[in-house]
């Protein structure tokens, strides 16, 4: 039987699927997915494949550097900020890169961070007022940025001086959902006030991270900093693959997190018995400060956290190519092709989930029989995210702190979304906090 050209919405000249997307990315891929497992789409210019069976994301994740690699697009797109790090890089190099950074990401190591998480969430809190109205997505980007670069580089350093924040914020900004269509078609040498801004905060992060970099190769310090452990590392890593490396954690590694306390905040603020059962194992497990083991037993506001990501998974899609032409059942997916796997529309499944669009930590604590990747907020597979556990243990300390001294009220039980490399809201989030 020969394979067949998968169906899919309907394609307007040159323009294929955009105007359609571009009103709400994710609510276009739930309805395009009624066309069944493998769903033909094509948005600025990219002909795409939406596969929305779990069993084909897991065969296209488990089998990512054989079958499939990362799509040419997303590697374009990030080399001047991240050339051959972790994210984008492939085969040996990667093989190498990825068993080398592993140990920095343990959870006994990630043991480390935890004192900074906790303090940073105390030190925003203790600018707050009580009764006062909060951008909760800008304070939460500020709390994981300084958590990350504390991670990455010591809390020694002197990160604003350096004017890294800024910097930071800059790079970032090519992320935002209404810049995408602009960073995808325009020529670096562009014009183009944002895309200067972020050339130059690459260049001033990288002479940063080479300043550092240098201070530490002629020291003999013991330090538990990932750049620290990189170094010391049995793989020899160059100059310049470190610095790939740390600016892939600055890229990968804060907004991810931000966008799930913003996510995780709000819909706390919507559901008040849900806050409540979590104040009640906050009190039960935590005596003053939150600590690193603490965090081990809060399993309840792990299931928040986990509840959040489902709803709101700030990946919204994964992206792959298969190395040759591949079939789905039936499907034909030509080689080089953009296959997009779409946790949005996973996690909000019918077929998996009852009453999908309802906020209920509860569910994960009962047996159920779903696929296991009908979930999948970190990935799956080789290239699973290597900061899951670090990222899952800063959630639950940042909210611990936050929660057990502070109420959180939203007006608009809402959140307007937009979806570009991650799923953001638009705008801020506003949130009026009470002391307790
Ligand atoms: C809630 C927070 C986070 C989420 C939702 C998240 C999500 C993801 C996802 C979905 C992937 C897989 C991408 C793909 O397969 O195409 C990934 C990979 C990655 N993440 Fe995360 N991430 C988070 C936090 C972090 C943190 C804190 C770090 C590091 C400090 C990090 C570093 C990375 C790196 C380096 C990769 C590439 C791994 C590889 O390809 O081997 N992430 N992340």
């Amino acid at each position: 039987m020969t394979a067949k050209t998968p169906s899919g919405p309907r394609k307007l000249p040159i323009i294929g699927n955009t105007h359609q997307w571009v009103k709400g990315p994710c609510e276009f891929k739930e309805r395009a997915a009624e066309y069944g497992r493998v769903v033909n789409y094509k948005v600025i210019g990219m002909d795409s494949y939406m596969l929305t069976e779990p069993e084909d994301i897991e065969r296209v994740l488990m089998n990512t550097g054989d079958e499939f690699h990362k799509h040419e697009q997303i590697k374009e797109q990030l080399r001047d900020a991240i050339g051959t790090g972790l994210f984008t890089s492939e085969g040996e190099l990667w093989e190498r890169q990825r068993e080398a950074m592993k140990p920095a990401f343990y959870l006994e190591h990630t043991k480390n961070y935890a004192q900074s998480m906790v303090g940073r969430a105390s030190d925003a809190a203790d600018c707050w007022h009580d009764g006062e109205t909060i951008g909760l997505r800008r304070e939460m980007q500020q709390v994981t940025l300084e958590i990350l670069l504390e991670a990455m580089l010591g809390a020694d350093i002197d990160i604003a001086d350096r004017g890294m924040y800024d910097a930071v914020d800059d790079l970032l900004a090519v992320l935002e959902p209404s810049k995408q269509p602009i960073t995808m078609l325009a020529p670096d040498w562009a014009p183009i006030p944002f895309l200067r801004r972020r050339k130059e905060a690459i260049e001033h992060l990288e002479s940063q991270v080479y300043d550092i970099l240098e201070s530490r190769r002629t020291s003999d310090e013991d330090r538990s900093d990932l750049m620290s452990m990189l170094l010391a590392s049995d793989e020899e890593m160059d100059d310049e693959q470190i610095r790939d490396e740390m600016m892939t954690f600055l890229l990968a590694g804060h907004e991810t997190s931000a966008l799930t306390l913003t996510y995780s905040l709000h819909l706390l603020s919507q559901n008040p018995d849900v806050a409540r059962r979590l104040r009640e194992e906050l009190d039960e497990v935590i005596d003053g400060k939150p600590e690193f083991e603490d965090a081990l037993s809060l399993s309840y506001t792990e299931s928040v956290v986990k509840e959040a990501m489902r709803l709101y998974p700030p990946a919204h899609e994964l992206r792959r190519a298969p190395k040759t032409d591949v079939t789905f059942g039936d499907y034909l997916v030509p080689e080089g092709s953009l296959v997009i796997l779409p946790t949005w529309v996973l996690h909000r499944d019918e077929r998996f989930w009852d009453d999908p669009e309802t906020f209920r930590p509860e569910r994960w604590e009962e047996q159920g029989d779903r696929p296991e990747f009908a979930y999948f907020p970190f990935g799956g597979g080789p290239r699973r995210c290597i900061g899951q556990q670090l990222a899952t243990l800063e959630a639950k300390l940042v909210l611990a702190t936050l929660l057990k001294d502070w109420e959180f009220e939203r007006e608009y039980d809402e959140i307007e979304l937009s979806a570009g490399q991650t799923l953001q809201p638009k705008g801020d989030v506003e949130m009026t906090v009470h002391r307790r």
